[in-house]
């Protein structure tokens, strides 16, 4: 298998060439080829894939000649060119916003819907990393007691924002610290000692389009558009993975000791949740790890029957790179690449 990746010098990129190289390494994947792309900055830089230095290239406006392109340099160049990439043969598997909506682009999170990737007409979406992480908790809870209205509040991380967010955090800090003039050009305000109530744009209704994103494609992975979703979504000055307080209103109660139970066996899920050991998902536990941490599980205080919880899953690996690979892989599972 030909693989590209779009973006490769980006963040994303980075975790998706060391998720393709574990992925190559266990079988998972046959790769043959990677070829990294980026802009036109980055042409002719070195990046190590699997041991192999890989020269980086700008960005075809034309074929790209591979079986699965990953693409993850913004909305813009999707926008722009995934669909050339699909009409010369690859599948592309697209990390940004651009086609998540669209009725004919399957949207996956293959331990919850990964069969619908399987209707592809050339180019899957990889949703949202704040979408991606709370699914996993969610669809089974869904799928056994049926979800009515689901609440969230979101924490952040920086490393949603790229590369470019992560830096801000650091060199910002060191300003603050210092004594210095804090600025600010990925956020809409100051990140170090901050947390900012808004990611992405404002849309009429109040909410923000990240926020609007997690209802959005929540109900299309889940495929139910009853779900009522409403979420906060809110940037915290940590360097990466995303977490979330979620609230349940279900069709039939459920107890805390049963959902336990029931994440414990679920897919891409680590159930941590032993209060009495302060055991909890948190940023610095679950950066890295391929599993989404969930915990804090509890009776509803305000729907009977309902559940809370909390999330912690690292957004550049489930939220994105992670999820894209393993979208590769079920399509390799099923006979369904080359
Ligand atoms: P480059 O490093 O050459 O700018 P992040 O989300 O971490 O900011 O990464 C964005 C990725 O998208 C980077 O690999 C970046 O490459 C790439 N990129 C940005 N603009 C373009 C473009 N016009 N064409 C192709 N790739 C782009």
């Amino acid at each position: 298998m030909r693989v590209a990746i779009v973006g490769a010098t980006g963040a994303v990129g980075h975790e998706l060439m060391k998720v393709l190289a574990e992925s190559h390494k266990q079988g998972l994947l046959n790769i043959t080829e990677v070829q990294l792309y980026a802009s036109a900055r980055s042409q002719g830089k070195t990046l190590n894939f699997a041991g192999q230095d890989l020269t980086v290239q700008t960005t075809p406006e034309g074929p790209i000649p591979a079986d699965v392109v990953l693409a993850s340099a913004g909305a813009s160049i999707s926008k722009a060119l995934a669909h050339q990439w699909a009409s010369d043969g690859a599948v592309v598997i697209d990390n940004s916003s651009a086609f998540r909506y669209d009725a004919d682009v399957p949207l996956v999170v293959p331990e919850v819907n990964g069969e619908a990737a399987l209707t592809h007409q050339g180019i899957i979406a990889n949703p949202n990393c704040t979408t991606a992480i709370a699914v996993l908790a969610v669809a089974p809870i869904h799928r056994k007691y049926g979800v009515k209205r689901m609440i969230v509040s979101t924490y952040q991380a920086t490393s949603g924002a790229g590369q470019k967010g992560m830096d801000e955090l650091i060199e910002q800090t060191r300003v603050y610290l210092s004594g210095g003039e804090v600025s600010h050009h990925e956020f809409v305000h100051p990140i170090p000692f901050n947390v900012i109530p808004h990611i992405d744009v404002f849309q009429d209704n109040g909410y923000t389009k990240e926020e609007m994103k997690v209802a959005w494609e929540t109900r299309k992975i889940l495929g139910d558009d009853s779900l009522n979703i409403s979420c906060t979504a809110v940037r915290i000055p940590t360097l990466r993975t995303h977490s979330e307080a979620i609230t349940l209103e279900l069709s039939t109660p459920a107890v805390p000791s049963e959902v336990r139970a029931l994440l414990s066996t679920a897919a891409g899920v680590e159930v941590r949740d032993d209060p009495a050991q302060n055991l909890y998902p948190m940023p610095i536990t679950a950066s890295g790890k391929y599993d989404v941490e969930v915990g804090r599980i509890r009776q509803s205080l305000v729907f009977d029957g309902g559940i809370d919880l909390f999330v912690s899953g690292d957004q550049l690996l489930k939220g994105a790179a992670l999820n894209a690979v393993q979208i590769a892989e079920y399509l390799q599972a099923q006979g369904a690449l080359g």
